[in-house]
């Protein structure tokens, strides 16, 4: 009865506290811990196990109810929704909630979080997604032009709103600060929604730089000053390929942009869709994706979209602020020439740009399809940017880098509800990562916890992890011991002979050490030999041996190894998707 009582008293209590006060308490927000930048929700970190589903999968609630339980299936805990200014505002001034609510309320049905996607002004470069109200006026909301005055380029016509259009970005801003509104009133204390992705893939395409009047007249014009001050303060730590352009040029502190960042692109070249021209020697094929041409249109155009976003997320935060990004087209290969990607989207050359013009954007984020994962991760983590991946592909072993490694906030493969379902082993990956989700989070950032990818036929690669040197060699995806290990043999190595003509199979696995002869791997396709890292005894034993779970956060045994299970205590080996907990000790 007493109890009864106080449970009462405290619910009482925690009903008097404001709403304001509730919301901000647990609302998503990002925070350092060590050297990583966490998502926390309700006060507590949180790893987004995520998918994007395609572009118009939430226009229908109907046709979604079908792609639920497959969610479920993959094990998923977030989902990236799109929702787009044309069906949330489709008369200026007049919203509708229909998909937002019904979307809200499947994922708290089905025990998920959503990020929505503002498909506003730009999806992939184009306008696509804004409302018939604002194609048909395109006077009120200017387009950009290509060379002289053009519209329509050799590869198309180019229906791509213009940034130089105040009138745009503040109708773009004002409904997104009333989508945003509406999120904080419908999920403001139950944080279903945990970030925002602010417009998609943004920048020019078939050209690398917008030509109407008003452009033209901004392009020679002087650098603003922001941006100019932003770039002397930051001096010594902006991102290396932008120094080196901002240095080529003289390291200047006013002018033009063609003063400052060097000349913009020759006015004969035409913008294929894919890059040939200038036409790519292989080693242009390999390096000219990581460089910043034709700076000057790059950098101007990554300036005018920053400030235009920013206006959008500013209005959106006004109305709720959790943490938003954006997203970036990646440069690669076959796009490697500025608008055959979007030019001036938030790409690693030019993420000083973008902090210096939208410093409400929390992350930096890149639609990683590039067969270079680690080296993007790298990339997109410099000068404290957070790591969020929003588009990718269903590769297990790239997940596992991604948290262990890189300290991403969130994987999310893209188009799982069509084209590119989940496959299994990336199903069963995301169950054993939200298992340990707890764990690889309390170690997130510190030198505890790190991950490891090995592709088949690759040598043996060591890891300094906490007391020991651990070995790892690949093994490929079998369940049991391979028979070369269990007689102590090296796995097959290709040497001087003809590679598979399959791509090489890549096995991930996540470790963690939480004491001085204690660890816990997640996943495999690898073996692991332990040596010492510091002073005494040479030789390594495997102590116990553990495969097991994690529930609600503690750990439960499901099988204790040893003898074949781990060549009589001499072996371990990682299976994929399996959590493994071993300890260690030392003898002469
Ligand atoms: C990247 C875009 O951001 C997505 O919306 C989608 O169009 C995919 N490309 C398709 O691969």
């Amino acid at each position: 009865m007493k109890m009864n009582v106080m449970l009462a008293l405290v619910a009482c209590a925690a009903l008097s506290i404001p709403v304001e006060a509730q919301t901000a308490a647990g609302a998503p927000r990002l925070q350092k811990q060590g050297a990583a930048t966490q998502l926390t929700v309700d006060g507590k970190p949180f790893m987004c196990l995520a998918g994007e589903l395609t572009g118009d999968a939430a226009t229908s609630l109907p046709m979604m109810e079908p792609i639920w339980p497959k969610i479920i299936a993959g094990n998923l805990n977030t989902v990236l929704v799109a929702m787009s200014w044309a069906q949330f505002e489709p008369e200026e001034g007049k919203f509708n909630h229909v998909q937002v609510d019904g979307v809200i309320a499947k994922a708290r049905e089905n025990n998920l979080h959503i990020i929505f996607l503002w498909f506003g002004s730009w999806k992939n470069g184009t306008s696509s997604y804004a409302p018939y109200w604002v194609k048909k006026d395109y006077v009120r909301f200017p387009r950009i032009q290509i060379g002289d005055g053009k519209t329509v380029s050799v590869s198309g016509p180019i229906e791509l709103l213009s940034t130089f259009g105040d009138a745009t970005r503040d109708a773009d801003a004002a409904a997104f600060g009333a989508f945003m509104r509406h999120i904080k009133e419908v999920d403001g204390v139950q944080h279903t929604v945990v970030m925002m992705q602010v417009e998609n893939e943004v920048g020019v395409l078939r050209d690398s730089r917008d030509r109407s009047p008003a452009a033209n007249r901004a392009f020679a014009g002087q650098v603003p000053a922001e941006l100019m001050n932003y770039l002397a303060a930051h001096k010594d730590a902006l991102i290396p390929e932008f120094r080196e352009v901002w240095a080529a040029n003289g390291h200047k502190s006013s002018g033009s942009w063609e003063e400052v960042f060097g000349p913009g692109k020759p006015a004969d070249v035409e913008i294929p869709i894919q890059t040939q021209s200038p036409p790519m020697s292989a080693y242009e094929h390999e390096t000219s994706w990581r460089e910043l041409h034709w700076p000057s249109d790059e950098i101007f155009m990554a300036w005018n979209y920053a400030r235009y976003v920013e206006k959008v997320v500013q209005a959106g935060k006004a109305g709720y602020a959790i943490p938003m990004y954006v997203n970036a087209w990646l440069q690669q290969p076959n796009h490697a020439w500025p608008g055959t990607y979007p030019c001036g989207g938030p790409l690693p050359q030019v993420h000083d740009v973008w902090r210096a013009g939208a410093p409400d954007v929390d992350i930096l984020a890149p639609d990683l399809y590039v067969p270079y994962f680690d080296e993007v991760c790298e990339r997109f983590s410099r000068n404290g940017n957070p790591l969020f991946i929003p588009e990718t592909s269903t590769n297990a072993a790239n997940a596992i880098m991604a948290v262990g490694k890189y300290n991403t906030i969130g994987f999310s493969p893209f188009g799982i509800d069509g084209g590119r379902p989940m496959p299994a082993d990336l199903a069963a990956t995301y169950r054993m990562l939200s298992q340990m989700a707890p764990m690889i989070l309390a170690h997130q950032g510190t030198d505890t916890a790190t991950a490891v990818r090995m592709v088949q036929g690759e040598p043996p690669k060591q890891v300094k992890l906490g007391n020991y040197i651990l070995t790892f060699r690949y093994t490929g995806r079998i369940r049991g011991l391979p028979p070369q290990a269990r007689w102590g043999v090296e796995a097959p190595s290709y040497g001087g002979a003809p590679q598979p003509a399959e791509p090489p199979l890549e096995a991930g696995a996540v470790m963690i050490t939480t004491g001085p002869d204690e660890y816990y791997f997640g996943g495999g396709g690898m073996r692991v030999d332990f040596a010492p890292n510091t002073p005494g005894p040479s030789n390594v034993g495997l102590g116990d041996v553990q495969e097991g779970r994690f529930v609600d956060g503690k750990w439960e045994v499901t099988r204790q190894l040893a003898g074949d299970d781990d060549a009589q205590g001499e072996i371990l080996v990682l299976h994929p998707a399996t959590i493994l907990r071993v300890t260690l000790y030392r003898y002469p």
